[in-house]
């Protein structure tokens, strides 16, 4: 009976973690990243391009921008000190590796000390992007897309983090 009983914990602890393993954003196939919900950030880093969610680059990746907005890829996408500071603080805290977490798949196979400003840099995005060559120059003409970084144009819920079909 106790090694039943035992084994019933078990089973039930199992079921457990492949409910979570299916509904986590983390371990979901294809890729999840929560949207970002903090209205400063939406309003200002959603003023020249889509909103990217803070959970698609690691927080080492968002300090550097934030501590660079002059010269954010050839514009100057500066902001007070404090607005500054509030999108900083709002996008670290709910970076790809934020509180630890190492098993976000946009940080596969990127290089710890690697602290890329484009999502577009990441090994991960990397590869499931040069397969059959996704962001070719006449695909992105097709979708309309303004460049690759152009999440929007080929993934209808890139704001909303989702990215598993398109
Ligand atoms: C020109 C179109 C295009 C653009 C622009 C684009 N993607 Fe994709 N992306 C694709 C296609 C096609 C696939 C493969 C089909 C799929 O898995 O949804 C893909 C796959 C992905 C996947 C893997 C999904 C999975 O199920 O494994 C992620 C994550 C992703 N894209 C994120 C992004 C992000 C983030 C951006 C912007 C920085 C972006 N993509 C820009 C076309 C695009
Ligand atoms: C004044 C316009 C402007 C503002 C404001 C702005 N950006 Fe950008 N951002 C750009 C441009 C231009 C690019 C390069 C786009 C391209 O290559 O097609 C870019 C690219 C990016 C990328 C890289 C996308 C990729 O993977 O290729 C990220 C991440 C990003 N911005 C985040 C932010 C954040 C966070 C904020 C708010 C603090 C912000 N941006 C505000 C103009 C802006």
């Amino acid at each position: 009976m106790r090694i039943n009983a035992t084994f019933v914990a078990l089973l039930a602890l199992g079921g457990a973690v492949v409910a979570t393993a299916a509904t986590s954003p983390i371990f979901a196939e294809g890729l999840r990243a929560r949207p970002v919900q903090d209205a400063l950030t939406r309003k200002e880093c959603g003023a020249c391009h889509m909103v990217y969610p803070a959970g698609l680059l690691p927080a080492r990746s968002w300090r550097a921008m934030m501590g660079d907005l002059e010269n954010h890829f050839g514009d100057n996408a500066s902001l007070e000190a404090d607005a500054t500071q509030k999108i900083a603080a709002y996008l670290e805290a709910n970076a790809a590796d934020a509180g630890g977490a190492r098993r976000a798949k946009i940080l596969r196979d990127l290089d710890a000390a690697a602290a890329p400003l484009r999502i577009t840099e990441t090994p991960f995005w990397k590869r499931k992007h040069e397969k059959r060559n996704r962001v070719a120059a006449a695909t992105l003409k097709r979708k309309g897309a303004k460049s690759k970084s152009d999440c929007k144009a080929c993934h209808e819920g890139a704001e909303q983090g989702v990215f598993e079909d398109d």
